[in-house]
């Protein structure tokens, strides 16, 4: 059995000293401690019950101390944040082709429509938050704007999302890219995604449960850093940064599970066709 919170998304919840601990977390869920939220008690219950347990939303849920402290103890599988299916899955695609190519950004407009009910909650200033904080932070993490001064130490990020009825599961992610090139010279790149939400991220759903599955079959617990290709906002001990870039996590992800079969891995080093026999 896995579990897969696909939940709405909940409103921003800071890490908090509840959530420092195991015992304090506990302590809380007798005392209803407001900082524990509705996906954080079933993300216990189900590590409770020896159940790998995978976060599809942007709030914290299981990505806090006292709950990652559960499932290394119980040696369960766990993993998340926030689904990585339409405009950010764009996002982590395009701004690594900039960085290969040493193309310069100016800045970055995303906007989004949408008439479901994610949407209609996502409407809401306080669910918005969690979200926001989620998409905004890929750009950083890609352009590595503090060993990149001169391409990326200025841009503007603006992320937007309207809840518009008449759309239904129909999105549309909209994106205006200010960049520049060879001796600052201006361009523009315009995606217009014209997406279904809920058949972008029914395979991802699908995908985890075999994994988290197959994580527990392998005996790995805790955070499950190689399904980071799956969500914008991926899990990773304390000491290390999220790797956002699509074609890393992919090659972390097919590493990983050739490495489970007990298979060689990726390195496209190539040289041993060309060398002589
Ligand atoms: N493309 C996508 O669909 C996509 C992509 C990335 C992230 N997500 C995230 O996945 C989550 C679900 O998205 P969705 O489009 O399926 O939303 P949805 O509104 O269609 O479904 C959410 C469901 O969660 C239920 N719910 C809310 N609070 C609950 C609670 N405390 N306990 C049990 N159920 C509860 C609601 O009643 C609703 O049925 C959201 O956080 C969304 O942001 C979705």
């Amino acid at each position: 059995m896995v579990m897969l919170w696909c939940g709405s998304t909940e409103v921003l919840t800071e890490l908090d000293d509840v959530h420092k601990t195991l015992h304090s977390f506990e302590e809380g869920l007798k005392h209803d401690h407001p900082a524990i939220t509705p996906s954080m008690i079933y993300a216990y219950a189900s590590l409770m019950s020896g159940v790998p347990f995978g976060n599809g939303a942007p709030n914290l849920t299981v990505d806090i101390p006292a709950l990652l402290e559960l499932a290394t103890d119980r040696g369960v599988p766990v993993c998340g944040k926030d689904f990585k299916t339409g405009q950010t899955l764009m996002k982590t695609i395009i701004a690594p082709a900039l960085k290969a190519r040493q193309l310069g950004l100016h800045g970055w407009f995303s906007t989004n429509i949408l008439g479901n009910r994610d949407g209609d909650v996502l409407h809401d200033p306080d669910s918005f938050r969690t979200k926001e904080r989620s998409k905004l932070s890929v750009l950083e993490y890609i352009l590595q704007p503090e060993l990149n001064d001169d391409l990326y130490g200025q841009y503007e990020h603006q992320v937007h999302i309207h809840y518009y009825k008449p759309r239904g599961d129909n999105k549309e992610g909209w994106d205006n890219i200010d960049i520049f090139g060879w001796l600052d010279y201006p361009m523009q790149i315009k995606v217009n995604f014209l997406c279904r939400d809920s058949i972008l991220a029914a395979p991802l759903v699908l995908d985890l449960v075999l994994f988290l599955d197959l994580a527990q079959r392998s005996g790995l617990s805790g955070i499950q850093e190689w399904l980071s290709f799956y969500f914008k906002s991926p899990m990773c001990a304390p000491f290390l940064y999220p790797e956002h870039d699509l074609f890393i996590q992919l090659t972390k992800l097919k590493n990983t599970l050739r490495y489970l079969r007990g298979e060689e891995q990726i390195t496209h080093l190539g040289l041993e066709y060309y060398q002589q026999r």
